[in-house]
């Protein structure tokens, strides 16, 4: 039954019901309708109130005080994943899967501002004063002047941090801290909101810097409310593939910097050590290639990197093919392998297909169907690429070869790591720099890599 002034809101559409049910009827959402306080409702605004409000100040675009500098952390990828460092006063919120890494990384970044002058507070709901400490040992950072604290109670959080003035404040995790204006448990939907929209009020005025650690939840979701996104000013994520060292801080939303950066880390017995070139990870081992390996030359963020994609065809043993990839899109290689039948000629009905980018990155740019396509070919036909060539450019449903953006960083960076020879659109980059094989149709690849001609 629907209590008294009580109404029901999905939170993935934001229809509102009557009363509570597993599903949204009005987006098909399950577990998404949640109960809220009918405190303000919808076009309550009497015509009377209207008269008594206060005129706007309308101000100009333009600003004469200066944006106040950003605090470089010192941990130059999290602080370029940033978009140049944290901004004062902005709420900052990491997500990603438990155990990937999170506490790890967000001690580096206390121990390394501490270190470097900045006033930091790391107050853990999730682990005992100890735990951290020792992981400060490991990570040698245990001389580094962070000020530390285990605590969850929200009020006791509020009212130290609103009487000492730190730059950064670091909160792991949000679904660990519980208020006392709510009667819902830690980790509920209404806490989670409750604290976190409290954390960024703090920041917003004129308070430190506030970083949250979410987790996610099996589907991918930060878990409590999308609406914690929605409030802070930016979403990073850490991913990372379960058997890999590798990390990837990745932006989300960033109201201060662009979303398509990426920080790479690697997880040792010392903590994360910092990537900075991350080509040199994803390329495989070896440099000799087998059959169905193609390197990508792709840009992640502003950074070009070459990474491997690997195919395997194989004749199926069961009726229906198999169709598996990791680090890439399903719908894409679906699209590709359609291509490649429709207007190449080559068929993959009876075939079991494998994808995958190596060292656990995703790749999400459409300049990677050629790399992907060569790499299904030089399988499919056992005819091995050329040891030193990069591949890129996107693929139309025609089976043309699309030119992509930045091709001349792609270059030099193929250059740079050695690589002489590219497989590629037509270029109009004058210093190409390596041999460049120009294909106008993904067909023509086709012929040049059945032929070993290019
Ligand atoms: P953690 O930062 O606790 O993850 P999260 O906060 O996201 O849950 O790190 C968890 C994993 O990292 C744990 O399995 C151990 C590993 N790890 C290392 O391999 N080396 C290290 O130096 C540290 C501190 C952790
Ligand atoms: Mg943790």
């Amino acid at each position: 039954m629907a209590r008294d002034g009580a109404i029901y809101v999905c939170q993935s559409c934001g229809a509102v019901h009557g009363k509570w049910s597993g599903q949204c009827s009005a987006c098909g959402q399950w577990n998404s309708i949640v109960e809220e306080s009918r405190s303000a409702p919808p076009g309550a605004l009497k015509p009377a109130a209207t008269s008594r409000a206060k005129g706007l100040n309308f101000e100009t675009l333009q600003s004469d005080t200066p944006e106040p500098p950003r605090i470089v952390t010192g941990v130059t990828e999290f602080d370029r994943v940033c978009g140049g460092g944290v901004v004062p006063g902005s709420a900052l919120l990491l997500s990603g899967d438990p155990g990937v890494g999170k506490s790890t990384l967000l001690l580096e970044v206390a121990a390394r501002a501490a270190l470097a002058g900045r006033r930091v507070a790391y107050i853990s709901g999730e682990e005992a004063v100890e735990q951290i400490r020792s992981r400060a040992r490991r990570m040698g950072f245990e001389k580094a002047p962070v000020e530390l604290a285990s605590a969850t109670a929200l009020r006791d959080i509020l009212g130290t941090l609103k009487r000492e003035k730190f730059d950064i404040v670091i909160v792991d995790s949000i679904q660990t801290l519980w208020s006392d204006v709510h009667e819902a448990g830690p980790g509920s939907v209404t806490q989670v909101r409750a604290c976190a929209s409290e954390m960024v009020r703090l920041a917003k005025s004129g308070g430190p810097a506030v970083i949250l650690v979410g987790h996610v939840t099996k589907d991918g979701q930060v878990a409590g409310p999308r609406v914690v996104e929605h409030m802070v000013d930016a979403v990073l994520s850490f991913e990372g593939e379960r058997g890999y060292p590798f990390r990837i801080l990745r932006a989300g939303k960033n109201r201060f910097g662009a979303t398509d950066e990426i920080g790479v880390f690697e997880m040792g017995d010392g903590g994360l050590r910092e990537v900075s070139n991350p080509s040199a990870l994803f390329l495989g081992e070896g440099k000799d290639r087998a059959p169905g390996a193609a390197v990508f030359a792709g840009i992640e963020g502003s950074r070009p990197v070459l990474v491997e994609m690997q195919a395997l065809v194989s004749k199926s043993a069961y009726g229906t093919p198999r169709r598996a990839v990791v680090g890439w899109d399903t719908g894409r290689l679906a699209m590709v392998l359609a291509v490649l039948e429709a207007r190449c000629g080559i068929s993959f009905g009876d075939q079991d297909v494998y994808l995958n980018v190596a060292g656990g990155l995703r790749i999400n740019e459409p300049a990677a169907d050629l790399a992907a396509a060569s790499a299904l070919i030089s399988s499919a036909m056992d005819m091995p690429l050329p040891q030193g060539c990069v591949v890129f450019g996107e693929i139309s449903l025609s089976g043309e070869i699309r030119a992509v953006g930045r091709a001349e960083a792609r270059l030099r960076e193929a250059q740079k790591l050695g690589f002489d020879q590219a497989l590629s659109p037509v270029l109009t980059v004058k210093d190409k720099g390596v041999k460049v094989t120009a294909v106008n149709r993904l067909s023509e690849a086709v012929e040049r890599i059945s032929q070993n001609r290019y």
